[in-house]
């Protein structure tokens, strides 16, 4: 079989990396891929990123699965021109997508199907905006329509905050289209949880839970980033959490979409917050893997990766289950200079060689230049390690992570600390 897979991050090194053991495998192609792909034997590297080039490409070589990693080529449609030309793809096609590219589609569907969720209100109109703050007072969170690369979502502890934020986004532009509508949001307290599952359209398989830090620094302060590091299991997701999250958003979003004539194929991912007294909400939907807790979440799974997409792709994941070793796999970013404000690009990295099968390096914003690896994108590395215990994993990533050199590196040095107290 031979896989295309869309995408250039860590998230992207990890599905290649996974599907690449598949025995049914012959040729995983990436586009456009990193320089840690780059450097496996059996992943070729492919400079295409337009959907029509992709899909020439997957007709002349005979692609049998595509597997789209990143949101945006699945909010632009990539899934329904494939399909539109015969081509077996895993993702969500445009009309499902909608689900994570656009929070009024997303809030509003929660409202229609009772899936629990903070209480918000949708503006276009920044005076009324302003408004709405003026009567319900900060703490609050001011989020962009669209897609904003995880940075949209603005977490205001003053009213001052807050009407900034509304006029950032509505006045003076920041997110461009992605924020001409803005969602207001009730700010909520709680743990947080992301919770993953492959769907071919109606049958659910859930992935084993994980826990991002979304923080530039450590004890979450700072910038929100794409995230700095994530580990799985998250034990925040107790069996009674599981259950609950099951029964109260991943069942009925299934279910409420088919309701609505939109079959929805593909990872859901719901980002969820977990109140003291364990009653759950969702924060968001995302129509993808995340990134980085694809790294740790198929670092600890057992079998063939590839044969559970290709047969969620052909609608037949009836009766399939994944099995996921005891151990604890735990991902620490690294990221460059100056992220995610202005990423400093283009130094050398310098790699320790890594034969310990229970570490591995996944590759984000790399690139292979000459014969040298350097850096090309904000976060740059994702040092996976599993064991025992979080413990154990979370002290061996951070001795390979010491041996990983480049000019301002930035990398958080807690991740997997609220697991462990
Ligand atoms: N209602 C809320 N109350 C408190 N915190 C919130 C709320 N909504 C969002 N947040 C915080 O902001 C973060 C980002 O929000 P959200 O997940 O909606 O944005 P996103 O940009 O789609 O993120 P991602 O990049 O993960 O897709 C959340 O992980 C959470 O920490
Ligand atoms: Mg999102």
């Amino acid at each position: 079989m031979n896989v295309l897979i869309i995408g250039s991050g860590g998230r992207e090194h990890a599905l290649a990396w996974k599907i690449s053991q598949s025995q049914e495998v012959k040729k995983i192609f990436i586009a456009p891929g990193n320089g840690g792909t780059h450097l496996e034997n059996n992943i070729e590297n492919i400079n295409l990123t337009d959907i029509e080039d992709l899909i020439n490409f997957a007709i002349k070589q005979k692609i049998d699965l595509t597997v789209v990693g990143p949101e945006a080529p699945l909010a632009n449609g990539i899934v329904d021109s494939f399909k539109d030309n015969n081509l077996t793809i895993f993702g969500p096609t445009k009309a499902a997508a909608q689900l994570e590219s656009s929070k009024e589609f997303s809030k509003e569907f929660m409202a229609r199907h009772n899936i629990p969720t903070a209480k918000f209100a949708t503006f276009e109109n920044s005076l009324s905006a302003h408004e709405y703050i003026n009567n319900n007072p900060a703490p609050i969170v001011i989020k962009a329509d669209g897609l904003a690369s995880g940075k949209g979502v603005v977490v205001a502890m003053t009213d001052k905050d807050a009407h900034d934020a509304v006029d950032a986004m509505l006045s003076d532009k920041l997110f461009g289209n992605a924020g001409t509508k803005i969602i207001i949001e009730e700010f909520l307290v709680g743990e947080e949880a992301s919770f993953i599952v492959i769907c071919d359209g109606s049958t659910i398989l859930p992935l084993d839970s994980s826990q991002d830090h979304k923080r530039l620094l450590d004890n979450d302060a700072g910038p929100n980033t794409g995230g700095m590091g994530a580990y799985s299991p998250a034990p925040l997701v107790t069996d009674e959490i599981n259950q609950k999250i099951m029964d109260q958003v991943i069942t009925p979003t299934i279910e409420g979409m088919k309701k609505e004539g939109i079959e929805f194929s593909g990872f859901l991912y719901a980002g969820i917050i977990v109140d003291a007294e364990s009653n759950i909400k969702t924060l968001e939907f995302n129509c993808r893997m995340g990134d980085p807790e694809t790294q740790p979440i198929l670092f600890r799974m057992q079998g063939d990766l590839f044969s559970v997409l290709y047969k969620a792709a052909k609608q037949q994941l009836h009766g399939i289950e994944i099995k996921w070793e005891d151990e604890h796999a735990i991902t620490i970013v690294m990221a460059c200079k100056n992220y995610p404000t202005k990423p400093i690009l283009g130094n050398e990295i310098e790699l320790p060689d890594t034969k310990d099968k229970n570490t591995f390096i996944f590759h984000a914003g790399t690139v292979l230049k000459n014969q040298k690896l350097l850096t090309s994108g904000g976060r740059v590395l994702g040092i996976t390690a599993k064991g025992e215990t979080l413990e154990i994993a979370k002290n061996k990533a951070y001795s390979v992570l010491k041996k990983v050199k480049f000019d301002g590196a930035q990398f958080r040095t807690d991740i997997g600390k609220k697991a462990l107290n």
